[in-house]
């Protein structure tokens, strides 16, 4: 088989890719190592920023978003028992966030690309990208026993943080930047509504606290637990007990519980590969970085790379210029580290680290009058919150 982008990956950062090269009609092939439902099994973060928006819409998939998401227009930084909020229409005049999970948005990805008739290569074995250094780079894979490959002019690695892609490149031409943090999230999901219309950051001396939603009916907290906790040792009622007292009492008193139907720990992480491109390879996504959950800036930023890199391949198939290609993994770092960045020093402000003094603990505090009393500072917040211009 020949294809003009043999993308490796199905999740959001490849779908994205596959959708917006079929509306500008560019040749393209997803292969992914796993099926549709355990694509769409997966729970993760669901804040969109106005960039992602836009991109969904040019892939022409942006409808059911637009229906059903929730627009957001601040949130609430909670401490010292009270709420702080952090109003990002205000301060940024005029932009929001929108509140949609991201199973949805590939669930919406996912059913546009069937009825565009692109081709998505599920439960592909052994994918290997190959020659990607040259000018005839090619993939092979396994299906049901029998050995494929398809040949093409560019590969995506779409494939996250554990996939074939980075690792296919030769060490020497890759350099990793890594960060992990010495705690995990523990994340539940209810069909119990918000507590809240609006999310919550808490900071609270047990710990980090995070309520969030996914619809009006639909609940998703977090708080903040030991690395090595389990989530076997977390009964829903142990969870909630938890997550009331590290929320202001107005919100612990009012919060609404039901039986979770989703409950998991995630570590966090920050996670940055320089560079984002090795010949006619292209990492995209979480294959080329990570973040920690905490300013949701892990689909946006997969949603940036995307940009980048259509606008590159475009560029190539219709005005003949690789400007665009050859500009990729600049472009595309340039915003990833500004993200990374802030993730990493909003980690650093909400929660508790193990190993905090007394003097780190009172400049984390002063950070959060600061932040929260200061409107330049609270301004630089919402600027990152809401997404830095691609
Ligand atoms: N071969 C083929 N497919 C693979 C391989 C492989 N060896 N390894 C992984 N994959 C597939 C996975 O099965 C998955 O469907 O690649 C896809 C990668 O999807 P994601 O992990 O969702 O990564 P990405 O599309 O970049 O999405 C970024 O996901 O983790 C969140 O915070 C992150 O929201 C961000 C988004
Ligand atoms: C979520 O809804 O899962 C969520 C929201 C905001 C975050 C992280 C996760 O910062």
């Amino acid at each position: 088989m020949r294809t003009q982008v043999a993308i490796i990956g199905s999740g959001p950062s490849g779908l994205l890719l596959g959708q917006l090269l079929t509306e500008a009609g560019i040749d393209n092939v997803i292969l992914d190592r796993v099926g549709k439902d355990y694509i769409l099994g997966r729970v993760r973060a669901g804040v969109l920023e106005e960039g992602t928006v836009w991109l969904m819409d040019k892939a022409k998939s942006g409808a059911r978003l637009h229906a059903e998401g929730l627009p957001h227009d601040g949130f609430s930084l909670a401490f010292d028992g009270r709420d702080h909020r952090i109003d990002l229409h205000g301060l940024t005049g005029g932009k929001r966030v929108m509140i949609y999970g991201q199973t949805e948005l590939t669930r919406d990805l996912m059913a546009h690309r069937e009825q565009s008739g692109g081709l998505t290569i599920y439960d592909a074995a052994n994918v290997c990208p190959h020659e990607f250094e040259g000018a005839a780079p090619y993939i092979t894979y396994e299906k049901e026993g029998i050995a494929h490959r398809i040949d093409c002019d560019f590969i995506a690695g779409c494939d996250g943080f554990h996939g074939v892609s980075r690792k296919s490149v030769p060490a020497k031409a890759i350099r990793c930047f890594e960060k992990i943090y010495p705690f995990g999230w523990l994340g539940l999901l209810a069909d119990a509504p918000p507590v809240n219309h609006e999310l919550i950051y808490a900071n609270h001396p047990r710990g980090f606290a995070l309520c969030s939603m996914r619809s009006m009916t639909r609940s998703r907290y977090y708080i903040q637990c030991p690395l090595d906790e389990k989530v076997e040792n977390w009964s829903d009622d142990r969870f909630w007990d938890e997550l009331r007292r590290r929320l202001p009492a107005h919100h612990a008193e009012a919060l609404l519980t039901a039986p979770s139907f989703e409950k998991s720990i995630a570590p966090l992480r920050s996670f940055v590969t320089e560079p984002m491109r090795f010949g006619r390879l292209f990492l995209v996504g979480d294959a080329a970085h990570i973040v920690p959950p905490t300013g949701a800036k892990g689909l946006n930023l997969a949603a940036s790379d995307v940009h980048y890199l259509f606008s590159g391949l475009a560029e190539h198939y219709q005005d003949h210029s690789n400007a665009g290609l050859d500009a990729y993994s600049a472009h595309a770092l340039a915003r990833v580290w500004k993200a990374v960045r802030f993730s990493w020093w909003m980690t650093t402000m909400i929660h508790r680290f193990p190993d905090t003094g007394d003097f780190d603990q009172k400049i984390q505090e002063a950070e959060l009058d600061y932040l929260t009393h200061s409107r330049a500072a609270s301004t630089a917040l919402a600027e990152n919150y809401v997404g830095l211009p691609f």
